[in-house]
């Protein structure tokens, strides 16, 4: 799960590629490395451990000023995240990028070992780049030797190269994990998506599976699997729009905790039409919600949890019993799927292994397909048969916090668009439900105020070792996103329970070290809450209590912490509740001087599984 990118250019290439490489440490920063050829067509390479920055300090020291490079940000797959390991891989015929994973790399470093070839890394990319310098061997032919090579790797990859003495050819190739070629004025590109490239360019074609391209300043050439020429389309990538930077912020994670309410609110104008007050989805859904009797919900870490809150407005708003399983587990139990259901996935990068894997296994179960995805030209919403976009603009941070909201907002609005056409929900209920979820933005906008009481907060809880979530109903959710959200970027160890599961088991970790986080708006279930969190204060655990000026006051507990937020309809609380439950895990990630954007052993997209 890495990083890969190309560049023929009519400049030096290899600082160009850097540039590229920033919009792509997203996909893993233990290391980085570029390579391009000399004024007499050697292959020069440059790597470094650790994040990004590293391997620019190195090209300023040691500028590379070759026309052509290829650029790789690395996610430790196979061996240490050590320079010996960094790609690019190179032999002096040949250096490679990679993305992804050789499943059958034991097999092929075995032979090459028997015939005494000597590894210089621990990866499973270094036998690919074994083969093309054998291939390369025999017939000096660079697209000889990449059509040979391909159908020998077995696994999930893709793979840039270029070619000692080629100073106008760079190869790239794709099998299950996505690869762009970008059209530049004399100049081509490839990378792993379009925003690595959006500095340069914004006409993009995308490849398909099994696709391999050959660039040149000249053009591009397109072989499918079987070697035959293909055409694909190009295409507009829209990536350019963004700018990515931190604005007047200290992180990525606060710049995209601060503009919730401008993206959700962009999400509900997609899928609202305000003059009716009523859900207005702007597709025509390829199956009848009420010949639907399931819906099977599949996702991976916080896309899960937006997953687990929609099965609740589901399940209330248009009685549709609803399945949720993180698909690295739906992937490989085999369920069964009753005919024409509908699988919703749920992702913000669109490229998760597992949950792309799972959209496969669905769809060969005849499911509809529905993706609710933040990158629209991702993977996943291009094998959708239907796509529910989130409106989050690119999220940097690794921690997702608007993607999350916006996921919520676009899943809150399909539920009403379901009750509607399921007769569970009349016109009158839909409007006035409308009317409560397009006053989430400012609602946000208010529990945004709270931050320097939540900060004050946040700072004693990050003194604790471990912090326990509670939650009843959609907030249960909520709690286990707190929690992922504090150990991720906090690396302080936390737990979510449902608040009524407290007694079953965890109750005997209370003790007056451990900082309770008791998520209750005002809603139905805030008196059984409430006596979940007298068993807690009961036994001396200390309560940070999320919940709205009813809420805290009618608790009545004087050792709590009270984090207040505005009175709201509770049906879409989660989506506002998000805001003091993100702000919490960031300021203690901070107050702890971690690397909140890029924390450590973690990566923005997950494609491998
Ligand atoms: C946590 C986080 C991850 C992702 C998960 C799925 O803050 O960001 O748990 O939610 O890796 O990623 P996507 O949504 O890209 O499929």
């Amino acid at each position: 799960m890495c990083g890969i990118v190309g560049i023929i250019s009519n400049e030096p290439a290899a600082a160009q590629a850097i540039e590229a490489l920033k919009r792509l440490e997203y996909r893993g920063y233990d290391s980085s490395g570029v390579a391009s050829l000399s004024s007499d067509g050697r292959i020069e390479r440059l790597r470094a451990e650790g994040k990004l920055k590293n391997l620019a300090a190195k090209l300023n020291a040691n500028p590379l000023f070759g026309h052509i490079a290829i650029g790789h940000t690395r996610w430790a797959t196979h061996g240490r995240p050590t320079e010996d390991n960094a790609h690019p891989h190179a032999t002096e015929r040949v250096a490679v990028v990679h993305n992804g994973i050789i499943e059958n790399f034991r097999e092929l470093r075995a032979e090459f070992e028997k015939d005494g070839v000597k590894f210089s890394s621990e990866t499973d990319t270094e036998a690919v780049l074994h083969l093309v310098d054998r291939a390369l061997q025999k017939s000096g032919d660079p697209t000889k030797a990449i059509a040979e090579v391909l159908p020998r790797l077995k696994g999930a990859f893709a793979l840039g190269f270029v070619f000692s003495g080629h100073d106008n050819l760079l190869i790239g190739a794709r099998q299950g994990a996505p690869l762009a070629v970008g059209h530049g004025e004399g100049e081509m590109y490839l990378g792993s998506d379009a925003l690595a490239l959006a500095p340069f360019t914004d006409t993009v074609t995308y490849l398909e599976e099994g696709d391999w391209v050959v660039l040149s300043r000249e053009g591009v050439t397109i072989h499918d699997r079987t070697n035959t020429i293909v055409k694909r389309a190009k295409q507009k990538s829209g990536a350019g729009a963004f700018l990515v930077d931190k604005g007047n912020h200290r992180h990525f994670m606060a710049k995209e905790i601060a503009e919730q309410p401008e993206v959700v609110g962009r999400t509900l104008a997609h899928y609202i039409d305000m003059n009716a007050g009523r859900v207005h989805l702007p597709v025509t859904l390829p199956f009848d919600w009420n010949k639907l009797t399931r819906i099977t919900i599949t996702a991976c870490g916080t896309a899960s949890y937006a997953g687990h809150v929609a099965k609740y407005w589901f399940e209330q708003i248009a009685r549709l019993p609803v399945e949720v399983d993180v698909a690295s587990e739906f992937r490989y139990r085999e369920a069964p799927l009753l005919d024409s259901g509908l699988a919703i996935f749920i992702s913000q990068s669109g490229e998760t292994a597992d949950t792309l894997a799972g959209l496969r296994y669905a769809k060969a179960q005849g499911q509809f397909i529905l993706s609710v995805v933040n990158v629209p030209t991702s993977s996943i919403a291009r094998e959708s048969d239907v796509v529910i976009p989130t409106l989050a603009g690119p999220e940097i941070g690794v921690a997702s916090t608007k993607a999350f909201t916006c996921q919520l907002t676009a899943l809150a609005c399909l539920a009403l668009a379901a009750g509607r056409a399921r007769g569970t929900l009349s016109e009158a209920d839909e409007q006035a439900l409308v009317s409560d979820l397009v006053a989430v933005p400012a609602l946000m906008v208010e529990a945004l105020k709270s931050e320097a009481h939540i900060e004050h907060v946040a700072h004693d809880m990050a003194k604790a070792k471990d912090v326990l979530y509670l939650g009843r109903g959609t907030s249960y959710p909520l709690a286990l996103e707190g929690a992922l959200k504090l150990k991720e970027i906090s690396y302080i160890h936390a737990e979510a329970y449902a608040a009524g599961e407290l007694k079953h088991g965890p109750i005997a970790l209370i003790d007056e070290d451990l900082p309770v986080i008791v998520i209750a708006p005002h809603d139905p279930l805030y008196e059984k809450t409430v006596s979940n969190m007298q068993e807690v204060a009961a036994r001396g655990g200390r309560i940070i209590l999320i919940s709205d000026r009813e809420g805290l006051h009618e608790a009545g507990l004087k050792t709590l912490a009270g984090i207040e937020l505005p009175k709201m309809n509770p049906r879409f609380a989660p989506i506002v509740y998000s805001v003091p439950v993100q702000l919490l895990a960031y300021h203690a990630a901070v107050a702890l001087g971690k690397d909140v954007d890029q924390p450590r052993n973690l990566a923005k997209s997950v494609t491998v599984e």
